[in-house]
C-alpha cells in the first residue's frame, strides 16, 4: 500500500498535489512519501511473532540521507555494501551495532572503517576476505565480528541479473565443508568473532518456497556449526521480497516472515532481514514532463540515466498522468531523450497524455535514483520528500558545475 492517490482527478502524494512539486522543483524529480516508508517498516516489524529481530534496510535500494534518517528513527538497522553507504548510514545517525556490511569485494579502507566503527557484522563471502579482515583487525588491535554468507544454490526466479543464490553465482560460499573450515578458523583467531550466518538469494522474489528452503538450509548449517563449538548470535535471511510493479500479486512481508519463523522455530539466534525494495519501492515516483509527441511516441524529459530499470532489466512500471482527465486513453511508447533505443520507460502503454502533461512513473523508490548517472551529460534529477502537507527538497537537481567539477582541463 502507498500514499499516491487521485483526489478530484489530481494525483496527490499524501496531502500534496504533485503538480505543486513539479511547479516548484521542475522535472524530472523523484518524490518520496514518508508515510509509505514508515508504514512498510511497521508492517515488517509487526509481522514478527518472535522477539529481538532486526530489520536492516538495504541502503543500496535508496540511499538519500534524509530517507535513512526516517528509517533510523523507525528503529531500522542498515545493510551496506560500500564505504560510501556505511558513511551515509552513520551520517543518518545509525547505531553501528545495527549495521551489516555485505558484498564480495570489500576494500582495505572499507574494512578499516567498519572495524573502527565496530559494526554488527561483516558478512564475509570468501576465505581470502576472512584473512584480510583478520590482518586489518590485528593491526587495529580490535576484534571484528563476522557472519558467513552461504550460497544455498537455490534459483529464486525472476530476472537473471538479480539472482544471487545459484550454483556458480559470485555470491556467498556454497561448500559446507569450506564454511565449517572457515568457522573453525574464525573461532581460533584472536581478532575475529563468528556472530552469524547469512544469505541473500536474489531480488524481486515472488516464490516464497525459495525462502522456505533457504531458511531450512541455514538452520541445518547453524546446527552443524554449533556442534563444532561456535555459538551464533543471528541468522540473516537477506532481502529480496518482490513487490507489485504492474497489477501482479506478490507475497506480503507477513507471509514471508511467517514462513521464516515456522522454519526457524526452536532456534535461539535472532532473525535478521535485509529488505530494500519492499520498503522503498512504492514509496517513490518519478515525475516527468511530456516534451514532444511524435507518431506513437510520448517523448518525456526523464531518460534511462534517471531510471535505468526498463533498459537494464526490461522492467515494467505503471505510468499515471497527474491529471486524470476524461481524454480517451491511447497506446503510447514512452521514451526519453537519450540516444539509445534502450532508452524507454514503457512500451505500448495505455494512457491519456498531451504535450506538456506531467506523468508519474510509479514504484521507482527502489533502484531508481541510486542507479542514475550523467550519461549524455545529463544532470541528475532532484529528490523531494513529502510529509503530510509539507514537501521539501532532499537533493537538489545537479547543475552544470556539478557535472564538470572533477574534470581537469589540461589547457588551462
Ligand atoms: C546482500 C543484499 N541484501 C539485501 C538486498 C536487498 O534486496 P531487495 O531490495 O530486493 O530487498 C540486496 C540487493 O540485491 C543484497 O545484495
Amino acid at each position: 500500500m502507498d500514499y499516491f492517490n487521485y483526489k478530484n482527478d489530481k494525483l496527490f502524494c499524501e496531502d500534496v498535489d504533485l503538480q505543486d512539486i513539479a511547479k516548484e522543483f521542475g522535472t524530472p524529480s523523484y518524490v518520496y512519501s514518508k508515510k509509505t516508508l514508515e508504514r512498510h517498516v511497521d508492517v515488517y516489524k509487526n509481522a514478527f511473532k518472535t522477539k529481538n529481530n532486526l530489520v536492516c534496510f538495504s541502503v543500496k535500494s535508496l540511499s538519500n540521507i534524509s530517507i535513512l534518517k526516517i528509517l533510523n528513527e523507525k528503529g531500522c538497522g542498515f545493510d551496506v555494501v560500500s564505504g560510501g553507504e556505511l558513511k551515509r548510514a552513520l551520517l543518518a545517525g545509525a547505531d553501528p551495532k545495527k549495521i551489516i556490511f555485505s558484498g564480495v569485494g570489500k576494500s582495505h579502507d572499507e574494512i578499516v572503517l567498519g572495524i573502527q566503527k565496530e559494526i554488527l557484522s561483516f558478512n564475509i563471502e570468501s576465505e581470502s576476505e576472512v584473512f584480510r579482515i583478520e590482518e586489518i583487525a590485528s593491526l587495529e588491535n580490535q576484534t571484528a565480528n563476522l557472519a558467513i554468507r552461504f550460497n544455498p544454490e537455490i534459483d529464486s526466479g525472476g530476472h537473471e541479473y538479480i539472482k544471487t543464490g545459484r550454483k556458480g553465482d559470485k555470491f556467498g560460499i556454497s561448500s559446507n565443508k569450506l564454511i565449517l573450515k572457515i568457522a573453525d578458523y574464525i573461532n581460533n583467531s584472536k581478532h575475529l568473532k563468528l556472530v552469524g550466518l547469512a544469505c541473500h538469494i536474489g531480488s524481486q522474489i515472488t516464490d516464497l518456497e525459495s525462502y522456505r528452503l533457504t531458511a531450512r538450509n541455514i538452520k541445518n548449517l547453524s546446527i552443524t556449526i554449533k556442534e563444532i563449538g561456535s555459538p551464533l548470535e543471528f541468522l540473516d535471511l537477506g532481502g529480496g521480497l518482490g513487490i507489485p510493479y504492474a497489477k501482479d500479486k506478490t507475497p506480503s512481508p507477513e507471509e514471508l516472515i511467517s514462513i521464516i519463523e515456522e522454519e526457524l522455530k526452536d532456534i535461539e539466534e535472532r532473525i535478521i532481514l535485509e529488505p530494500g525494495r519492499s520498503i522503498s519501492g512504492n514509496a517513490g515516483i518519478l515525475l516527468t514532463k511530456v516534451e514532444y509527441i511524435k507518431d506513437k511516441f510520448l517523448i518525456v524529459d526523464a531518460a534511462m540515466n534517471d531510471l535505468l530499470r526498463p533498459a537494464l532489466y526490461s522492467a515494467s512500471h505503471e505510468v499515471w498522468n497527474l491529471t486524470d482527465s476524461a481524454l480517451k486513453k491511447e497506446l503510447w511508447t514512452i521514451v526519453g531523450p537519450i540516444c539509445e533505443s534502450s532508452d524507454f520507460i514503457a512500451k505500448d502503454y495505455l494512457i491519456n497524455a498531451v504535450q506538456g502533461d506531467i506523468l508519474a512513473i510509479k514504484t521507482t523508490g527502489a533502484y531508481g535514483f541510486v542507479m542514475s548517472s550523467n550519461y549524455n551529460s545529463r544532470l541528475r534529477s532532484a529528490e523531494v520528500l513529502v510529509d503530510g502537507e509539507e514537501f521539501n527538497i532532499i537533493r537538489s537537481r545537479e547543475s552544470f558545475n556539478d557535472l564538470i567539477k572533477n574534470e581537469i582541463n589540461l589547457n588551462d
